[in-house]
């Protein structure tokens, strides 16, 4: 394993991911974390960049130990001046923040490469000890190495795609320095992870957890089906603003296909009612999520005493329930760990945080150490079917964010039929794969039209799809025109109530992926 220490940087993930398509084993924690309270011995540590100059007076800075430690270091810009600032070297302001493409020149190669260079402070002189192994035009000391020991510093960021030889950076690092063996793959990770889960659940006790149909879900349950079988329950709620024919679907992939114990919960009725006449999204949200977790509870009360039944009975007794499965992904657990806190919160995505209280279950998260990407390939490995792999996200409140005005059965209907329609003109297209996440949003506005020989006043749909990477930022998809012309020409013909259908052109920032 790799430890990287994060100092706050937007890119600390990255060196995580890099690592790991190293098929090198990388774990991101805060820089705050005690060396002698690690539970694994690292290979090598990697200190990452930070928004902060070691001056600053909350600055963050590394458990000293790292330097006892005797294992390889490479600091990454921040983490150069952190090693600068901990070993007496210097580091100064820069005239002017750097940021973009520098040259950097490698003394031993004799040749130059282009890196991508973040910072505002740089070193002013390495601490005793250390060689220069790189420059670039502004920085005299962009990579240093330490004359006997296995520590280095670079200025620059290999971890960004914009370094284009960052990569083997960071490879000569783990793989050579660190002596790390590439062999962290997917197929060694389902293993462990099996047998890691029935070491925790043991030969008794249930574990239940919700599915939505969407990728995170369905992996977590088909990776909980392959441990502990009919253990595992499945439970999925039907909220009422799904896509069309959602719950019908997943049950039936999911239980039909994949052997999965699912009970699907019909609380449409309780949803919508509770929706009525609600149009603030927060709001909605809100609504979503309480209402989603009381009719979960509910559900895992029902299997709870089932269970107790059981036991009474003495027959073939699968135990109580003890666990509650989350499909938590890294970049959560990311979140979560910095040592800054949670970052500020643009729109409340709800999760099932602090459920179950009352049932004192355990939590199992067995995708929380992998990036979407991954669950994907996990995904396919467990032969879940590809087209439910590659399905585009879809948000816990569902519909109701993409209802801009208040959420009725009516709404809902008109809104599924539209986002049918779409998708599956997309599919048909062949394009679903290059679109990250596309859907169709119904806006509250008439607007008029002509049909036959009469005037209409319906609604308008409004179209969207983005290509994105994380989702942080996303742009605008750029549809072939007939495709387009396919689609509103089926929508306005086919979905009674709307007359007319436009194409969102807008990237994020300065809007969001979602209209609410
Ligand atoms: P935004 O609209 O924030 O969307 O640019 C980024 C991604 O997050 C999804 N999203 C949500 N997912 N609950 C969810 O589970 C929510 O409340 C929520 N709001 C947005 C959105 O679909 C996109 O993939």
């Amino acid at each position: 394993t790799i430890l990287i220490l994060d100092f706050g940087s937007q890119y600390s993930h990255l060196i995580t991911r890099r690592c790991r398509e190293l098929n090198v084993y990388a774990e991101l924690m805060p820089c705050t974390q005690k060396l002698k309270e690690l539970n694994f011995k690292p290979k090598g540590i990697i200190l990452s960049g930070s928004p902060y100059s070691v001056y600053d007076d909350d600055a963050p800075h590394v458990d000293p130990d790292v330097f006892t430690l005797g294992v390889p270091i490479l600091g990454i810009c921040y983490g150069l001046q952190e090693m600068a600032w901990q070993l007496k070297g210097s580091v100064s302001k820069c005239d002017h923040r750097e940021y973009g493409f520098a040259q950097l020149q490698v003394l031993s190669l004799g040749e130059s490469n282009s890196v991508w260079m973040s910072h505002g402070d740089q070193l002013s002189a390495p601490p005793e000890e250390f060689h220069v192994i790189g420059k670039t035009q502004t920085a005299p000391y962009a990579a240093i190495a330490h004359n006997s020991k296995p520590w280095y510093g670079i200025q620059f960021h290999p971890e960004v795609t914009h370094s284009p030889r960052g990569k083997e950076v960071i490879g000569r690092f783990v793989l050579n320095i660190c002596k790390c063996s590439a062999s962290w793959t997917m197929e060694e990770f389902i293993g462990k992870e099996i047998a890691r889960i029935r070491q925790i659940c043991g030969t008794k006790g249930r574990v239940i957890g919700a599915v939505s149909g969407g990728v995170d879900s369905t992996v977590a349950a088909k990776l909980m089906h392959e441990a502990i079988g009919d253990r595992f329950h499945a439970i999925m709620v039907d909220n009422g603003v799904l896509r069309k024919d959602e719950g019908k679907t997943v049950y039936e992939r999911l239980n039909k296909d994949l052997g999965v114990n699912l009970t699907l919960v019909d609380a449409s009725d309780l949803f919508l009612s509770r929706l009525e006449g609600v149009e603030d999204p927060e709001q909605k949200r809100k609504i979503i999520g309480n209402t989603f977790i009381n009719v979960f509870e509910e559900e895992a009360t029902k299997i709870e005493a089932a269970a107790k039944e059981e036991e009474k009975s003495g027959k073939e007794a699968k135990g109580r329930v003890e666990w509650l499965l989350q499909g938590t992904l890294y970049p959560d657990v990311i979140e979560s760990i910095s040592f800054k806190g949670p970052s500020a919160t643009i729109k409340t995505h709800h999760n099932v945080g602090g459920l179950l209280k009352d049932m004192k279950l355990k939590l199992i998260e067995p995708l929380r150490e992998l990036f979407k990407d991954e669950v994907r390939a996990l995904g396919r490995l467990l032969s879940i079917p590809p087209h439910l792999v590659q399905r585009h996200p879809f948000p816990g409140p569902g519909l109701a964010i993409r209802i801009l005005g208040p959420v009725t059965r009516d709404q809902v209907r008109i809104l599924q039929l539209a986002d049918s329609i779409y998708i599956e003109e997309i599919r048909k297209a062949g394009l679903y794969n290059q679109i990250s996440q596309a859907f169709a949003v119904l806006l509250p506005v008439k607007a008029v039209g002509v049909m036959g020989d009469k005037r209409t006043y319906e609604q308008v749909i409004a179209l969207r799809a983005v290509q994105s990477e994380d989702f942080m930022t996303a742009d605008w998809y750029v549809f072939p025109p007939e495709v387009l012309r396919r689609i509103s020409s089926r929508i306005t013909n086919e979905v009674a109530g709307i007359n007319r259908v436009t194409y969102d052109i807008s990237s994020k920032p300065p809007s969001t992926v979602e209209w609410l």
